[in-house]
């Protein structure tokens, strides 16, 4: 890959040390589609009350052998194609997921061992929703530093085996699928600007799996009481995630000296349509700003951001020089967001 130049001269980067660029992105979904209509036929729910209520038409659901880090491999396997990288060039593997293959080891060493990155070192971040700009930031702190040349960033998730597939509350909402980012430093090259994150605990209970952890270990009856699927309380969760990806946004902005016209593509967390529009509004953003492929794969959780970040790119939508917004929430809570310049 060519050498690019820092094209916008009004952006600020925001980094300490060398500037980090985005090399390449790659994303994968699984085949099987399930549509709104395959789930009238699960629940109590219809077409109409989805598309409007979410903006979501169907989704992509893993196949019964095929995990999370399988779909990370995947999706790394093409951004590494596209930034002209091999496996033994990765330093560092870094995969934000809620779904791990198993509580341990680490999705990343699962992935390394796929990919044959032999020198890799390798951990997960859990973040939800948020996960692939945490660790988007995460990544790009040992490239400013200079610890390491390659980082692999992967938002990577199974949320399909998570899913209460009885409770039409959370059923409709949710699909699998893998991102992956490549950052390095590259000669006269921006990439990434700013990044910021934030969390409030206060509220963890909106949005979280009670089943698997130390406080509620599995057991015949954590099973039998569903604890091990997710649990959300909706119009809330709704709420603070357009405060919180507001917020973050106009942070990223700012740290950036940017106004948002100058943002060619706001590539926002895929959770609810409602959520994209109101958060655009906030931002004064133009509809046509705004990147959405909700409608095709739900939400992803911390694949999200990473597979419309790839589609973005692969479709034309973002060319090289312009900036790019991600903006993300999830359970936590947390948020991000971050200032590409592409
Ligand atoms: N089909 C038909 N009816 C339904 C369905 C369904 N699939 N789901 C809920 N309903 C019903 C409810 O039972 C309720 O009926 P009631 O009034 O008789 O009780 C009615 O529809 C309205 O429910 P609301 O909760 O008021 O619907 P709302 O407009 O808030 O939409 C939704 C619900 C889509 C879940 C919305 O609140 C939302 O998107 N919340 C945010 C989710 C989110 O952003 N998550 C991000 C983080 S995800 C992560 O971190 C993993």
């Amino acid at each position: 890959m060519t050498p690019k130049k820092f094209t916008n001269p009004r952006a600020k980067h925001n980094f300490q040390g060398r500037p980090c660029s985005v090399a390449g992105v790659g994303s994968y979904v699984p085949s099987r589609v399930l549509t709104n209509a395959d789930l009238e036929k699960m629940v109590e729910t219809s077409d109409d009350w989805i598309l409007t209520r979410t903006g979501i038409r169907e989704r992509r659901i893993a196949a019964e052998g095929e995990f999370t880090s399988d779909m990370a491999a995947m999706a790394s396997q093409r951004a590494m194609a596209m930034a002209g990288v091999t496996a033994e060039q990765i330093d560092l593997i870094i995969v934000a997921t809620i779904t791990p293959d198993m509580p341990f080891p680490n999705t990343a060493c699962l992935v390394q061992r796929k990919l044959g990155a032999k020198r890799a070192a390798a951990f997960d971040v859990e973040a939800a929703c948020s996960g692939f700009i945490y660790a988007l930031e995460i990544g790009q702190q040992f490239i400013t530093s200079r610890t390491y040349n390659t980082v692999l960033v992967i938002g990577a998730e199974k949320l399909s085996t998570i899913v209460d597939w009885t409770d039409r509350n959370t059923c409709v909402l949710f699909g699998d699928g893998a991102g992956a980012a490549i950052l390095q430093n590259r000669e006269n090259s921006h990439g990434l600007l700013t990044a910021v994150m934030g969390a409030d605990g206060n509220n963890a209970d909106l949005l979280f799996m009670p089943g698997g952890g130390s406080q509620c270990p599995a057991t015949a009856d954590s099973v039998a009481a569903r604890q091990h699927y997710l649990r959300m309380t909706g119009k809330e969760t709704f709420k603070n995630a357009v405060q919180a990806m507001y917020g973050a946004a106009k942070e990223a902005l700012k740290q950036c000296d940017l106004d948002i016209s100058q943002i060619k593509c706001i590539i926002p967390h895929q959770a609810n349509q409602r959520i994209i529009d109101a958060v655009g509004d906030r931002l004064g953003a133009k509809p046509e700003q705004l990147f959405v492929n909700l409608d095709r794969y739900g939400n992803t959780s911390a694949a999200s951001v990473a597979i419309a970040l790839d589609e973005a790119v692969t479709s034309g939508r973002i060319q090289r020089g312009d900036l790019v917004l991600i903006v993300a929430f999830g359970a936590g809570l947390t948020w991000g967001a971050a200032v590409i310049e592409w």
